[in-house]
């Protein structure tokens, strides 16, 4: 068990992961249960089992379940056990991981779209610590501590009552928000040297041979959606794709499938021109379908400035939201460099 905490030690030094630290620092001996609250890949199961490592019980059980990965009965049959026969193909007793973490953490992670059922039964263990084992009628004692994660913004389910409020308000004692990467640049090259040295052993080269300050801007630059874990796989790549121990990694490979001999992209808008047609008919032709109230014939006498600028920032959205936020793949539709896409989003505050 120990060990496996000594494996997943936490890279970071910026004040905001810092903070965090302290945190789970002070809500880890506390008997009551800790929501972990991030964007995808931010380190929200790290965090967890740090919580529980740090906590009285780190002796005991640490279970962990993905909510997500399971339909609403299998996940009650697994959360709280059943009976034997309790449902065709319900076998023998089956223990849940409420009863294995018995004494110990259970991390319930993607919690937000467990059904009304399952928050109910979850509730009343909070409460009154005892549930029963599905198609059984004896209620059975448990003693856990829960901790819980997801990425959505539980607050907001609760109010369109797609998440039950009093459940919230048990789970929430203490909430743990963890910073997406881009807000923590400060550790982006501290996380990257330690993926880049684990891939360069894996790959058995004799060192790492670092990256060059061009790589290094570009790994600082990247906005990282899919945040750490991102970065570890992008880190990955760009060395196993090197793989030469005499010289620092020059190319971060961001995107697996970028390619000469990339298959064109199928495009919605059946007419839309070549990727040779000027960059201003490509353009029109890409805002007049969706939005024609956006770009209308203008009317003379105008404002030229404000009128280019109003066509570009419509542009931008469009591009953006159909690229659902990839600011990589925006680039790619708008015919962009990354970084003049960037430049230009930091000129109109759309960034
Ligand atoms: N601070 C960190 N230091 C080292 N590795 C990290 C850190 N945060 C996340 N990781 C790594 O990033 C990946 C994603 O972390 P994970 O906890 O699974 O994220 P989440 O559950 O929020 O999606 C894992 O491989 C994890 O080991
Ligand atoms: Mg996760």
């Amino acid at each position: 068990m120990t060990n496996s905490f000594k494996q997943d030690n936490l890279i970071g030094e910026s004040n905001a992961f810092l903070s965090v630290l302290d945190h789970v620092s002070q809500a880890a001996p506390l008997d009551k249960p800790v929501l972990i609250i991030g964007e995808r890949g931010t380190g929200k199961e790290l965090i967890a089992k740090r919580l529980h490592f740090l906590s009285q019980r780190w002796e005991q059980p640490y279970i962990t379940l993905n909510c997500a990965a399971l339909n609403e009965n299998l996940l009650e049959s697994e959360l709280f056990g059943h009976e034997s026969g309790a449902f065709t193909g319900a076998g023998k007793r089956h223990e849940g991981r409420f009863e294995r973490a018995h004494k110990g953490s259970l991390f319930l992670d993607e919690l937000a779209n467990t059904s009304g059922l399952v928050q109910e039964k979850l509730l009343r263990v909070i409460e009154y610590g005892e549930f029963e084992r599905v198609g059984g009628a004896r209620s059975v004692r448990t003693d856990v501590r829960l901790i819980c994660a997801t990425n959505e913004d539980l607050p907001a389910l609760a109010e369109r009552s797609e998440f039950r409020a009093d459940l919230l308000d048990r789970l929430a004692f203490d909430v743990i928000t963890l910073p997406p990467l881009r807000e923590r640049t400060d550790d982006i090259l501290h996380l990257a040297d330690h993926f880049a040295i684990n891939m360069a052993r894996q790959l058995s080269m004799s060192m790492f041979p670092g990256f060059t300050s061009k790589a290094q801007q570009a790994l600082l630059e990247f906005d990282w959606p899919g945040n750490v874990r991102e970065l570890k796989n992008v880190v990955e790549r760009s060395v196993y794709r090197h793989n030469n121990d005499a010289l620092p990694v020059h190319q971060i490979i961001l995107d697996p499938f970028e390619s000469p001999w990339r298959p064109a992209q199928r495009i919605k808008t059946q007419d839309r021109q070549p990727a040779a047609a000027s960059a201003t008919a490509a353009a029109a032709e890409v805002a007049t379908p969706t939005s024609p109230a956006s770009n209308p014939a203008p009317v003379l006498p105008l404002d030229f400035k404000d009128t280019v600028q109003n066509f570009e920032v419509n542009l931008l959205k469009q591009a953006l939201e159909e690229s659902q936020f990839n600011q990589k793949r925006t680039a790619e539709v708008l015919g962009l460099s990354y970084h003049q896409l960037r430049g230009i989003l930091k000129k109109y505050d759309l960034l």
